[in-house]
């Protein structure tokens, strides 16, 4: 596969859009987002969309976001000053991070926004003194299984019993208990992992049903996928094994669904453009490395453990010899390796100066990237639009325009 099969119709657009930059930079392709966000309401048309603002918080694709009616789930006080700014009203927010202190939850609710995430009774609390009246769900813990590749199991949520007790402490605190929520770990390619999710969310609808609490709201999180080198199935086969799982479980329940994409949003409407710094040998037989300009460091930390593998294109000349590699980043520090055991076969051929492209990182990169490691600029972005005439924004345009 090359970059030209890989991005089709698009190819012209993103070959303009690249005239445009220096490496290292992210360019988001804004047809896709919106492309995506169209799939998502089609196959979840009962649900309300959340996006999850961390994935690729900039104003481009919140923008798009809004203008689509979405709502958006929020992680900081950040977040929600940049996203009401654009003139979402608080009602379209949830503050989804279990993790927060005591003033920005009163943050939230002085800017209006009713709708909290919880998962221990100190959080609860502290919603109930700084939030009063306000709507919570309890994040339930999910299975740790093996089908998420940025798994997000352990560090948030809490066991089904405790989620039932909070639910009734939050009754009694006289929020307004809505129901429960539950990540199943990010780029999730096991579909079964939904439905072991919602066995836990019955069990608990059911047990504050029987203390008199009638719950309403599942929040099915995210773990919809991106396109990368391991194959995930179509988004029609998630829709239709969460949407029996729901019916099995919840047919007698009247149930509003949340969902938060991220990934799912985001991550093919990125290529991360790249310039080899260096191609060299440890000793005559071993692996080349290359370098690029992009590392761990610069947009790449889902390369940890070589957790998500993006598919990569160069623009080297005679692509059809090629070799395994190791590659890695330009930074001075030997964490800086993006990969060692898959090894990407890469032409002979390539050299420094030339491009490495690393499709489908749309998501979780810009975001991610480190503010000055070794003196690197944060990760530029370029946004333009596939389907219009014209480029319609740039938000880096200082940092990335040549
Ligand atoms: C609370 C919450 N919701 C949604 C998401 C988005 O998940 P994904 O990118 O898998 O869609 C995340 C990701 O970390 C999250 O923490």
């Amino acid at each position: 596969m090359t970059l030209e099969r890989h991005l089709g119709d698009r190819l012209s657009a993103f070959s303009a859009a690249e005239t445009r930059i220096q490496t290292p930079c992210l360019l988001i392709d804004l047809a896709v987002v919106r492309q995506r966000y169209a799939q998502l309401e089609r196959a979840f048309p009962t649900a309300a969309i959340y996006y999850a603002v961390k994935a690729n918080p900039s104003p481009e694709v919140i923008g798009l976001v809004r203008d689509n009616g979405g709502c958006f789930d929020i992680a900081s006080r950040y977040e929600l000053d940049k996203v009401l700014g654009m003139g979402v009203s608080p009602s379209r927010v949830s503050f989804g991070n279990t993790i927060k202190k005591a003033r920005d939850v009163a943050y939230f609710y002085e800017k209006g926004v009713r709708l909290f995430a919880t998962d221990s009774a100190a959080d609860l609390a502290q919603i109930a003194e700084h939030a009063p009246g306000a709507q919570v769900y309890v994040r339930v813990l999910t299975e740790d299984r093996p089908g998420a590749d940025w798994p997000l199991s352990r560090k948030f949520g809490c066991e089904p019993g405790m989620a039932i007790d909070l639910i009734k402490q939050a009754r009694a605190l006289g929020l307004w208990p809505r129901g429960v929520s539950f990540h199943v770990g990010s780029q999730q390619r096991d579909l079964a992992a939904w439905g072991a999710a919602l066995d836990r969310v019955k069990k608990i609808f059911t047990s504050a049903w029987q203390a008199g609490i009638a719950l309403d709201l599942i929040n099915l999180g995210g773990g919809l996928p991106g396109n990368y080198v391991n194959p995930t199935p179509e988004l029609r086969r998630y829709a239709e094994v969460i949407e029996q799982a729901i019916a099995e479980r919840f047919r007698h329940t009247p149930v509003k669904l949340i969902m938060e994409p991220g990934r799912y949003l985001v991550a093919d409407a990125g290529v991360l453009v790249t310039e080899v710094v260096l191609v060299s040998r440890k000793d005559d037989s071993g692996p080349r490395w290359v370098y690029v300009d992009a590392g761990k460091f610069g947009g790449l930390i889902e390369t940890m453990d070589e957790s998500i593998k993006y598919p990569i294109y160069t623009n080297a000349q005679n692509e059809a010899a090629t070799e395994p590699v190791i590659l890695a980043g330009p930074t001075c520090d030997s964490a800086d390796i993006l990969y060692e055991k898959h090894q990407y076969p890469l032409p002979l051929s390539l050299k420094s100066g030339d491009r490495v492209y690393f499709v489908g990182t749309g998501a979780y990169t810009t975001s991610y990237s480190a503010v000055e490691f070794n003196g690197f600029p944060p990760l530029a972005s370029f946004y333009y639009d596939s389907q219009a005439v014209q480029v319609v924004s740039d938000a880096d345009k200082k940092k990335c325009a040549a």
